[in-house]
């Protein structure tokens, strides 16, 4: 079911998948042994702390066989049902070695192997390696934090008082909240090895969200608001369920990002339901897995604590937090009040799925997962956030970068039943949708890649595509 074009290749040295296999997947292997090690040290069961050095063992075998170009090899059987669809996979791709391989596979099966000694451990199962950064760096992001929760604090509050606004003036909040959304990505933490946390406050803030809009190179958000309006005020759906899908990708500020998306779906009444779709194993370093979900509500109900109490670091460096002040805390507790709210009154939902977590690009799931395609058909929208979920929509393959979406994303596309909506910041060499000779623009921009014959202006989320497809 994938396109039938070649798919970019770890072993290709004009594609971003040369460097990303080289230089980033050992120094995420390593991460994941540093932070199991730190639990192990910490550890005051002799059982568990044994089990943990296993593990450790474990990952260090993987990042040599990485580095070495050692073959692929079988994921280890740990009971879950999609060791199978792996392995058969694997085999039907014949002998692979890390750096000559299919990228989007083999980072997938990258994470699934990292996973697998946890997995199979007796006391680490559930255990999230990459739980430690997450949080680390959604502290650091207290500025925009602050500052969005001050905008939606008052964005909500100006609907409650005002129910029957002019629909022109919703589609500029509706740009703006999708906007936030959509750059909320630009910081994931599969990225952040080559970014300092001063990097990635400036890119939040808002002034650099408006400069930014001229980087969305193609922006389909006009007619996903139509699609949206239009099933509002559509007489029979009056009284009836209409939801928005979001398929999740990074936890921290961008989960922060995607329920401000969804309260204001939900607080404007474009929807009256929101699922969010996030990951059920450790996922590219940064994915959204449901513990984070309960550990941002946790923070946004006690602020305080979450902000002005000292991390092992700070304390140290004898660094003291800054205190928050009333405002600032009343702010946070407010989204805590509203998203918590609509959690309880079944508005806003979390549904995990292990496919989100498969081998391949989603050509395959109205094949491989009938019942999960049916689902997402129920909704008004299904809203695929960030990066690796583009890439496996549209299959990592190397497309004509002027192919329209709604063909790129083949099954999914037109007829599907599905109306898609992608934000994503580009960090892989696969774009469709763009406009003739843009392409050829971008490469002749500094760092662009100019005639190497590499696609290097989309490797580093600075430039965006948005891209909506219509299902029927
Ligand atoms: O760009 C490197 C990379 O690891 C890609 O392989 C992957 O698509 C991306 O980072 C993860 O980004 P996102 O969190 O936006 O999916
Ligand atoms: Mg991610």
């Amino acid at each position: 079911y994938d396109p039938k074009l070649p798919p970019y290749s770890t072993g290709d040295p004009t594609s971003f998948a040369f460097p990303t296999a080289r230089e980033r997947w050992p120094i995420i292997i390593t991460q994941a042994i540093d932070d199991t090690y730190r639990s192990v040290a910490s550890c005051d069961n002799a059982e568990k702390a044994d089990g943990g050095k296993k593990i450790v063992a474990e990952l260090a075998r993987l990042k040599y066989e990485v580095q070495h170009d050692r073959a692929l090899t079988p994921i280890p059987d740990d009971g879950c049902p999609d060791v199978a669809g792996y392995n058969k996979e694997l085999e039907q791709l014949g002998p692979l070695s890390w750096l000559k391989a299919p990228w989007l596979f083999t980072e997938c099966y990258l994470f699934r192997r990292i996973n697998a000694p946890f997995s199979l451990s007796a006391h680490w199962k559930n255990y999230d390696v990459f739980a430690r950064q997450k949080i680390k760096t959604f502290r650091s992001s207290r500025p925009a934090v602050l500052e969005l929760a001050t905008r939606y604090k008052d964005l909500v509050t100006e609907l409650r008082a005002n129910p029957a606004h002019d629909p022109e003036a919703d589609k500029l909040l509706f740009t703006e909240m999708c906007e936030v959304c959509l750059w909320g990505n630009a910081t994931d933490l599969s990225l952040l090895t080559s970014l300092t946390y001063e990097d990635i406050q400036k890119l939040q803030g808002s002034q650099a969200r408006l400069a930014a809009e001229q980087n969305i190179l193609a922006n389909d958000l006009p007619a996903a608001y139509a699609h949206l309006l239009a099933a509002k005020q559509d007489p029979a759906k009056k009284g009836k369920d209409r939801r928005v899908d979001i398929i999740l990708d990074n936890a921290g500020f961008e989960l922060y990002v995607d329920l401000i998306l969804a309260g204001y779906l939900l607080s404007s009444g474009l929807a009256t339901t929101v699922v969010l779709h996030p990951k059920s194993i450790p996922w590219f370093v940064s994915d959204v897995l449901p513990a984070d979900f309960a550990a941002l509500l946790n923070a946004l109900a006690a602020p305080r604590r979450f902000y002005e109490t000292a991390s092992e670091e700070e304390t140290l460096q004898g660094k003291v937090p800054e205190a928050l002040t009333d405002k600032e805390v009343g702010e946070l507790e407010f989204l805590f009040a509203e998203w918590s709210r609509f959690h309880a009154e079944g508005m806003l939902m979390l549904r995990p799925n292990r496919v989100w977590t498969g081998p391949g690009s989603f050509w395959r799931l109205s094949e491989e997962a009938k019942e999960v395609v049916e689902d997402l058909r129920d909704g008004e929208l299904v809203v695929f956030k960030g990066d690796l979920n583009y890439r496996k929509l549209v299959g990592d393959v190397a497309w004509d970068p002027t192919t329209p979406f709604p063909e790129a994303i083949g099954p999914l596309g037109a007829g599907s039943g599905l109306n898609v909506l992608a934000l994503r910041t580009c960090k892989a060499d696969v774009v469709v949708g763009l406009t003739p000779g843009k392409d050829e623009e971008l490469r002749q921009t500094d760092g662009g890649g100019g005639d190497s014959g590499a696609r290097k202006w989309a490797w580093n989320g600075k430039w965006a595509v948005v891209s909506f497809s219509k299902g029927s």
